[in-house]
């Protein structure tokens, strides 16, 4: 209870930036923080290190420019900057993806840190397991600021390189953002993920971080099932109704009480539509004229928890439901709110196609593992990845490790005692289908790619860390 205080003491007041999601582990810190003052001095400098460190900005103070309360139109992008796109790629998606456009979306701003991550993290694993037939990289950027435009130019133009088709978009510093006087750049971040529909044409978005590291090729199939939406959840009860967790403002945003955490994969599929529905329910259900006086009696908020926990009471069809917990479905639901439960065919596992790179610490490398575990049902095994020969990729079961675990195979979840060898073939299953859309040339799996990325990086002066020693 003391941890707040010496975090905001701890905190300098950087002028603006923001690492998308960290939000989701202050809570769990707190929680942590309870067990004892030994973890105090730790969990501080990891939140230091991991919340507020990564945001500083270098270009100083930001103007300010209206909320974005009007449509999307009004804040169309740079022209230079996009133009390029649409009907040869939509072709592509259109088929992919049930006849939807779906583009993946992280929203950041071009800090150091922040850079080095989507190049190291996000753009190598990227470049090798995610299809562009299966949409664009939509990256949604601060539209005050000048290193960011000068950012995605520099990008544009490794578009091919790369073999990524990226979207740049600017959203302008909302009027609200003059009342944050503690972390704006937080803030900003929060209030953003409200908006997105406001910026993305697409009617899926694909919500992920850049931090977040593809671990397989991904198909079709691990965002669809039928025209439904597939999403997986890992919730920890005790977290999810902890004093200060996120179940009182979801309460108070959607007036429903949390039925999972859903902050515990990427990316997040969801339909553009849900997130405009949403907010409008949330405004409805506050009896509020703009969102602006919503979002100031929200503190503590976690946008994807607010619309995933909105979807699930209002547009439970529309979505394919993987939720998971450690305990029996009876307990579960005895924490749910009346009238509320879930049941068995809610609970089916299904695999993640990513890690949290910040929040996971086993090794191998989930970029290698991945990598060679694909390699070996496509073709060939690389000389230098003869150790996974055998290995069954379980790491499609896992997202986050150590105190901050979200993974669905310690006991009482998916994976443990029976349902291991369910996983085992789901893992397979998913494997079938890398294989037929690997023949139907999605992904090449060619390594050169990676080393583009690396190559672009070291043009901005960033060093990856080698992951591969080459044959
Ligand atoms: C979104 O669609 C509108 C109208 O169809 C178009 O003018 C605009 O350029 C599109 N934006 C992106 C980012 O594709
Ligand atoms: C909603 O707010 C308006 C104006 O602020 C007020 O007149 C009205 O009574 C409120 N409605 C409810 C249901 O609280
Ligand atoms: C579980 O819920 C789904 C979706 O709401 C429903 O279609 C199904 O019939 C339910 N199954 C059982 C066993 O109640
Ligand atoms: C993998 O299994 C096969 C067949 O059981 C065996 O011949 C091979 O040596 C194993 N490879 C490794 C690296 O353990
Ligand atoms: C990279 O470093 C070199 C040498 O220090 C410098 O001249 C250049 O401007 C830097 N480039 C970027 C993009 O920061």
């Amino acid at each position: 209870m003391h941890r707040r205080r010496a975090i905001s003491h701890s905190l300098p007041q950087w002028p603006g930036g923001f690492r998308a999601n960290s939000y989701s582990y202050l809570l769990d810190s707190k929680l942590l923080s309870r067990h004892g003052l030994i973890c105090f001095c730790t969990i501080s400098l990891l939140l230091y290190i991991t919340l507020f460190h990564s945001f500083n900005r270098c270009d100083g103070s930001r103007q300010k420019n209206p909320s974005p309360k009007r449509r999307w139109q009004s804040y169309s992008t740079d022209t230079t900057d996009t133009g390029v796109t649409t009907t040869e790629q939509l072709k592509g998606t259109d088929s992919a993806t049930h006849g939807f456009s779906l583009t993946l979306v992280i929203r950041m701003a071009a800090v150091p840190k922040l850079v080095q991550r989507l190049y190291c993290i996000f753009l190598r694993s990227c470049t090798l397991f995610w299809s562009p037939k299966l949409g664009p990289v939509s990256l949604i950027l601060d539209k005050e600021s000048e290193t960011d435009h000068q950012f995605a130019r520099k990008l544009r133009q490794q578009e091919k390189d790369l073999g990524l088709k990226f979207d740049f978009l600017y959203e302008p510093l909302p009027d609200i953002a003059s009342g944050w006087t503690k972390h704006p750049g937080y803030q900003r971040q929060l209030w953003s993920s409200f908006f997105m529909d406001l910026f993305i044409n697409a009617s899926i978005i694909g919500v992920t971080d850049s931090d977040a590291v593809f671990t397989t090729p991904v198909t079709p199939e691990n965002i669809f099932n039928g025209h439904r939406l597939r999403v997986l959840a890992s919730t920890n009860t005790k977290l999810m109704h902890a004093r200060r967790g996120w179940y009182k403002p979801t309460l108070l945003a959607i007036g429903k009480g949390m039925v999972a955490d859903f902050m515990t994969y990427f990316p997040s599929y969801v339909w553009r539509d849900t997130i405009t529905n949403c907010r409008n329910h949330i405004m409805k259900h506050m009896n509020v004229s703009n969102f602006e006086d919503a979002f100031r009696n929200l503190p503590n908020l976690s946008p994807v928890n607010v619309i995933m926990n909105y979807a699930y009471y209002f547009e439970h069809d529309r979505y394919d439901w993987h939720l998971d917990f450690t305990e029996t479905l009876e307990d579960f639901n005895a924490h749910l709110p009346p009238g509320v439960s879930i049941n068995a065919s809610e609970m089916e596992p299904d695999v993640h196609v990513t890690i949290h790179e910040s929040y996971y610490k086993k090794r191998p490398y989930p970029l290698l593992q991945g990598y060679c575990i694909a390699k070996r049902y496509v073709g060939t095994l690389p000389a230098s990845c003869l150790k996974f020969d055998n290995v069954t990729n379980f790491q499609l079961f896992e997202f986050q490790t150590g105190r901050l675990r979200r993974e669905h195979l310690s006991p009482g979840t998916w994976c443990s005692g029976n349902g291991r060898r369910e996983c085992i073939r789901l893992i397979e299953a998913h494997y079938q289908n890398v294989k037929k859309y690997h023949k139907l040339g999605w992904y090449d799996l060619d390594l050169r790619r990676m080393t583009a990325v690396e190559k672009a990086a070291r043009q901005e002066n960033i060093t990856c860390p080698n992951i591969f020693q080459l044959d």
